[in-house]
Formats: C-alpha cells, structure tokens, sequence
C-alpha cells in the first residue's frame, strides 16, 4: 500500500498541463466495442479507472494497447458478452458496457457496478431506458441479465439529467434501428466528447449539449481517431490547490468554456483569473475571501466533482462559506478528515458550513473516496507541517501520477510505501 507524505504550507508556484478527462475516456473506450476495427484514441489519460476499463475490453476478446497517451483499442473480435462482478465493481462507470455489449452482441451479462461511495448510486434510469430500447432485463440480486434481438429507437425521458444514464442511451442506439430521442438529457463536456466520438465513427447523433438529444439509428460504425477532451476537474482541483496555498500558476491545455461554471466562485474568493488561449493564470491573495452559497448542480452549473476540493480551499478563507451538494446525497464524507487539519466544517445532510480557519495544521489522514481524497491534498498542501494521506489508490482512479504533477509547482509531496513509511515512524520513535 502507498501513501503520499506532504510538507506543506508551500505557495505552488510554476506551470502544469492537463491530461486527459477521465470522465469522457472512460465513455469513450466502453464505445469502442461498438466499432468493428481499431479505435485510436489520443490524450487518454493513464489511470487505474482507465486500465480497468482496457482489461474488460481484452476480456471481451478486443485487443488493447497503449503507447504513451495514445491508447488503441481493436475490437474486430468479439468473443464474450458477460463481465465478473470483481471487474463490475471496481468503478461506476463499468455499467456503460451495458449498452455497449447489446449493441455489439444483443446480451450482457453484468454486475451492478461500484465506485466512489457518495451515495447510493442507482442504476434504474439506466435499466429502464435499455428496456425503452426493446432490451428484456432480468435482475437477480446483483447480476444483471440482458438480452435483445435489436436495438430499436425509442422516445426516452430522463426524470434526472444523468450523466451515465444518457451515455449509456448514446452507446446503445448509435447502431440500432429507428430513432431514439432523449429528452432532459445530460449537457455534460463529456456528453459532448462521446457523441463527436461516435459521430466520427459514422453514427448520427445530434443536440449533444443541450437538453435533448435525437440519435439516428445506423448499421455499422467505422473505425476513426480521436481525442479526449482536457480534465475540467483536473483543472479545478489545481485551481483549488493553488488558491488554498497562496500561490500564483499556469495551467496550460484548458477549455475554458469547460470551465466557466467554476470560474466565478474562484474570482468570489478573490483570485485573479486570466485566460491566455488555453492557458490559465491562476492568481491567489494572501487570504481567500469565503464565498456566500455554491450549489452543485448538473452541467453548466457548478460541478458536484470540484465540491471537495473547493471545501478544502474555503476551510483558510476569511469568513463562513457555504455549499449544498444537489447530485449526491453523501458526498460530504471527506470532512471528517479535513476536520483533522484543523479545519471548522458542519455537515447537516447535504450542506456544509465551512468556518474559515487562518491556518491549518498536518494531519494523518485517509481518502474515502477520488475527489474527497484530492480535497485531502489540496488541505495538506495548505497546512503547516508534514501529513500523510493513506488509501491513496482512490485517488488514482482519476489523477496520474498527481504527485509528479503538484512537484512541478514546487509542492513537497512523496509516494511512499506504506511499510516504509511505518518503519521510519518507528525508528524515529
Ligand atoms: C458521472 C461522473 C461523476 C459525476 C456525475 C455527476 C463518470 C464516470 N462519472 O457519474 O464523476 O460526479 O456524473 O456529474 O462520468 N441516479 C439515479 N439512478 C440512475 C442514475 C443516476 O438515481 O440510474 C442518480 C445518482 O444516484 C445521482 C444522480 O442521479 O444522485 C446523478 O448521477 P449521474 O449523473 O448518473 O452520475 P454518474 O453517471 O454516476
């Protein structure tokens, strides 16, 4: 087991480069079995989700391979339609090869899939709209069996915006018979990044972005390139570091559109924002300024991904902030842990009140989760002092090699083993 050991209360300073989003990468390669040849996809990003995700499509018979950020995937051959309940659970979005696999083989044979706890994470619109699309659907405590004899179009309402849900509905009736139309579908970036993937490949998908979406059902999809848009909560997470240290950097290869719900609350704080192209100057004041109220909400609001690391900037600002999580119902469970730096925040159900503190002091602590871990980090980069953070492979799910990344800004921040560590403590004892 790992752990990241952190000196903190450095300003960052210097420049860093976004890889690739992890939340359209992972969309992206489940869409990959629909294509009969090599998929080649650029800037995706070397994460554990993301190798969890190749190792289901070599199980599903595809051949895989990566060269730096460029990832092939042939899925020319397609020998099986069911995934173990080990695979399923290793991350949420797992459940997008539901649609995948109908498509390309008419069953799926699946788990309900894991991922960060932050709450009870569902899958019934999912469910119900494959159903929609004249899938038969038996569920058997965990396992999930589907069948069909052709995906055929359907009108299909989402009662929420979900993200997975619309994904999965893109995936599914890119090659189907017939048009699907969704209406209150998700306007995520990454919604936008699949239908532009699938749409290269020949499908025919239109309104990504906006509230609803037509698909014209194809025959076949052909093999293309793409690539993966830049990490808008790779972005926000480093924003969130820099403004909780004080500091002053550039991070190069943003979207800035991506980025314009989260830009706001970052000026209310009072760091100065200046965008050059596809780079962003990042300038935080001494003291941050508390923000009144940020609401999570789905796209173009501010994103329930960037809370955690939001919260962990406002626990040294000047003032009492508050945040109300609206898309997960226990996405607050990284606050007891950033309480353990020293910080004042009270979490009542899905709002927290943050007292800002003037300093924050290390602490040993461990990530429950992927972003409230990287809320972790941004709070041991503030504190004075050295913390650890230990469970750090949740962080990997959605980071590579983040601590690479923080030292480029001058962070003192170490990957270590965990019986290393434990020995050094016990000599020093
Ligand atoms: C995706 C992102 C995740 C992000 C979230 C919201 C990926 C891999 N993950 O997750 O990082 O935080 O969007 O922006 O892209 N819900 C149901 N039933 C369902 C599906 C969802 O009740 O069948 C609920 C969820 O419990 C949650 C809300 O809808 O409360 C939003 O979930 P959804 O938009 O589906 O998020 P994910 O696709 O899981």
């Amino acid at each position: 087991m790992e752990l990241f050991k952190v000196n903190g209360h450095k300003n960052l300073c210097g420049e860093v480069s976004l890889h690739g989003a992890k939340n359209s990468a992972l969309p992206v390669l489940c869409a990959c079995l629909l294509v009969k040849g090599e998929s080649i996809i650029h800037n995706c990003p070397n994460l554990s989700d993301v190798r969890a995700t190749l190792k289901i499509l070599e199980n599903l018979g595809c051949t895989v391979a990566r060269q730096g950020n460029t990832v092939t995937v042939n899925a020319a051959q397609v020998s099986g339609f069911a995934i173990d309940e080990a695979m399923m659970r290793t991350m949420r979005s797992s459940i997008l090869f539901l649609g995948a696999l109908l498509s390309r083989t008419g069953n799926a044979n699946i788990y309900l899939p894991g991922g960060c706890d932050i709450g009870t994470r569902p899958v019934d619109l999912h469910l119900k709209a494959i159903k929609n699309l004249g899938v038969s659907v038996e569920e058997n405590g965990s396992c999930i069996s589907c069948t069909t004899g052709g995906i055929k179009g359907a009108k299909i309402i989402l009662p929420f915006a979900s993200v997975g849900a619309t994904e999965n509905i893109m995936i599914a009736a890119a090659v189907s018979k017939g048009k699907t139309i969704i209406i209150n579908a998700a306007r995520e970036p990454e919604i936008c990044d699949l239908a532009e993937f699938l749409n290269k490949c020949g499908a025919k998908i239109y309104g990504a972005g906006e509230g609803t979406i037509e698909i014209e059902g194809v025959k076949v999809l052909k093999p293309c390139e793409h690539r993966i848009i830049p990490d808008r909560i790779l972005a926000s997470t480093y924003m969130s570091a820099c403004a909780a240290t004080g500091g002053e950097i550039v991070i190069n290869d943003i979207k800035a559109t991506h980025l314009s719900p989260v830009f706001p609350v970052f000026n209310e704080m009072g760091c100065r924002l200046y965008l050059n192209g596809a780079s962003l100057k990042v300038i935080a004041p001494k003291r941050l300024r508390r923000v009144k109220t940020i609401k999570t909400m789905p796209y173009p609001a501010f994103p329930t991904d960037s809370q955690p690391m939001v919260t962990a900037a406002l626990c040294v600002a000047k003032g009492t902030s508050v945040i109300k999580e609206n898309i997960f119902e226990n996405r607050f469970g990284y606050v007891s842990e950033l309480n353990r730096f020293g910080a004042d925040v009270e979490v009542n159900d899905t709002l927290a009140v943050i007292n800002g503190v003037k300093k924050l002091k290390g602490a040993n602590v461990f990530a429950g989760d992927l972003r409230g871990g990287a809320a972790l980090i941004v709070a041991a980069l503030a504190a004075e002092g050295t913390s650890t953070i230990r469970s750090i492979y949740h962080i990997d799910r959605g980071y590579a090699s983040i601590e690479q990344e923080l030292e480029k800004l001058g962070a003192d921040i170490k990957r270590i083993n965990d019986e290393e560590a434990k020995e050094k403590e016990l000599k020093s004892s």
